[in-house]
This record gives C-alpha cells, structure tokens and sequence, in this order.
C-alpha cells in the first residue's frame, strides 16, 4: 500500500487529497494521502525529522516550507534547485529527492486546453509577476519551445533575475505598460496573488483597448475559479485558461514521480470546478 502527504500551513482545506485520491482510483492503486499541518511555531527540524519517521512514498510541500525543506533533502533535482523551491519529494529507498512540479504542470495543463498553440512556430508568451511561480513557469515554457517570453512585475529586479538565466528572448516591462499590449501574446499568464478570494475584486492590471484576436489569457489563481482578470479577458473576446487546471496537472507530474504511472485526466477539470464551485 502507497502511503502519500501533504505538509504545510494551514491546509486543512487542501484539494490535495481528494486529488490524489481520484488518480489511485483511477490508476488501480492502494493507498492513502494524509495532511500533515505543520505549525510554523517551534523547530522545523524537529518537526521534519519525526515527520521522516513516518517513511511516505511521497509527499507534497506548500506554503510555507517550499524552500525550508530544501537542507533536509538528499538530492534537488535541476528544475526544482532553478526555480529555488521544492513542493514534491520521492522517498527513494529512504533517500528524500526533491521536484517542482508546478511548472511543469502549468505547461501540461494549457497543452491540454490548448493543443494548436505548441504547434506554432513562432510562440510569444507574457507572464505577470516575478515570484516562484512565474519563475518554474518561465523555466518550463522555455523547455517547451517558446520563442519570447516576456515578463512585466512591480519589481524589476526580480523580473530580471529571472531572465538572466535562460537564453530564451526576453524582455522586462513595468505593468502599466503591458495593459495595451495583450493582444500581441499567445498567452499571458497572470501569476501573482493579486485577486485571489478574499480580494476577488482586485486585478493585477486592467485590459485596455486591445483588438480581439486569439490570445489566451491565463490566471493560475483558482479561487475564485473566474477572477476578474478573467472576467475582463472574456469581455475582450479572448480565450480563457483557469488556474485549477494547473493545480490538477502539477498533481498528476507529482504522482508520476512517486508512481511512475500517469493517471488520465477525464472529467477532472469538470469535477474539481464543482468542488470549487
Ligand atoms: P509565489 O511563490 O506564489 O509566486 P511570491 O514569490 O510571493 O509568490 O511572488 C509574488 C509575486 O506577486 C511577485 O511578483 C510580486 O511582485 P514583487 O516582485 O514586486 O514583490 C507580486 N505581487 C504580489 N502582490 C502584489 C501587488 N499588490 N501588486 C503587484 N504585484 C504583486
């Protein structure tokens, strides 16, 4: 039986499990996936060793031990020590390895929406935001071929600390200057936590007099499920691609690393956004 987890703080309202759950269904597996909250007060070194003792399969990291569980892993792998932040790790033969999957993730799960996209030539992508996620998602859209990938962040230091280490073409924009500039993407990809529930209101820039045309908007927030960079994107016209489907996909890499089996994907966008809902 596969024992898998979830550490962090708070998750108790995790969509991890229920997650998982559904791909060892899917995939014929026994087994479990338990939360584990650890409270931020106290050692995390102690925490985390008497958590070891537990011997999981696998276990996913969040918020906020990303990058604090890092010293107590055996090996990083080279996406996962790029992007300087861990949230999956393979208990191999009592050896903790450490990946990041969200970058991955987020690129599987708009090729799964959007399959004609990755057999353009020429692919321009624009992420908003500079932070951890924007970081494994610039990494991964280089991988998978994209030509430009521009970024546009408050602080341009961190956009450009990005940039620097990829050969891909890029360039480093203030916000106010990309709002008239959508329509010249592929894909924009909001990244940041700015219109997340409880400031569903709120937007990390405003879509102005763009042409209608074929760019995706894309916002890895999923709650609410529609945010209102969305909302201003479908008033656009252009096409929509929603954050809990990156969550999903960065699952499904996670339990391939633990598994070695890729579970199918049917219905589960559809499933979650009820959950959601
Ligand atoms: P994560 O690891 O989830 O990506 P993070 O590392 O805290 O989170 O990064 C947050 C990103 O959101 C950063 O790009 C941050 O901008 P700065 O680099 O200028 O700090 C951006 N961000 C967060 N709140 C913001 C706000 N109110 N306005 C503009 N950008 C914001």
């Amino acid at each position: 039986m596969y024992r898998f987890g979830l550490i962090g703080y708070p998750i108790a309202h995790s969509l991890s499990p229920w997650i998982h759950k559904e791909f060892m269904k899917r995939t014929h597996i026994d087994g479990e996936y338990e939360i584990y909250e650890i409270n931020p007060e106290g050692s995390f070194s102690e925490k985390i060793n008497a958590f070891r003792q537990k011997e999981l399969h696998g276990f996913n990291i969040t918020v906020p031990y990303k990058q604090k569980i890092i010293p107590f892993l055996d090996e990083v792998d080279h996406t996962a020590k790029a992007i300087g932040a861990v949230n999956t790790v393979r208990n191999k033969n009592g050896k903790w390895i450490g990946y990041n999957t969200d970058g991955i993730g987020y690129v599987r799960s708009l090729k799964s929406k959007y399959p004609r996209l990755f057999s353009k030539a020429d692919r321009r992508a624009l992420i908003l935001g500079a932070g951890g996620a924007a970081r494994g998602i610039y990494a991964a859209l280089q991988d998978a071929g994209f030509t430009t990938i521009d970024i546009a962040n408050r602080t341009k230091e961190k956009a450009l600390d990005i940039i620097r280490l990829y050969q891909v073409q890029s360039q480093v924009m203030p916000l106010e200057s990309v709002e008239k500039q959508i329509d010249q993407y592929d894909v924009v990809i909001q990244t940041t936590s700015v219109g997340m529930k409880p400031y569903a209101d709120k937007s990390i820039i405003e879509i102005k007099n763009t042409k209608p045309n074929d760019t995706i908007v894309s916002d890895i927030i999923y709650q609410p499920i529609e945010t209102n960079l969305l909302t201003q994107a479908k008033c656009y016209g252009f096409s929509l691609h929603f954050g809990h489907t990156m969550l999903l996909y960065q699952a499904q890499y996670a339990y391939e690393i633990w598994t070695g089996i890729k579970p199918p994907m049917e219905r589960m966008d559809q499933e979650l956004q009820l959950i959601l809902e």
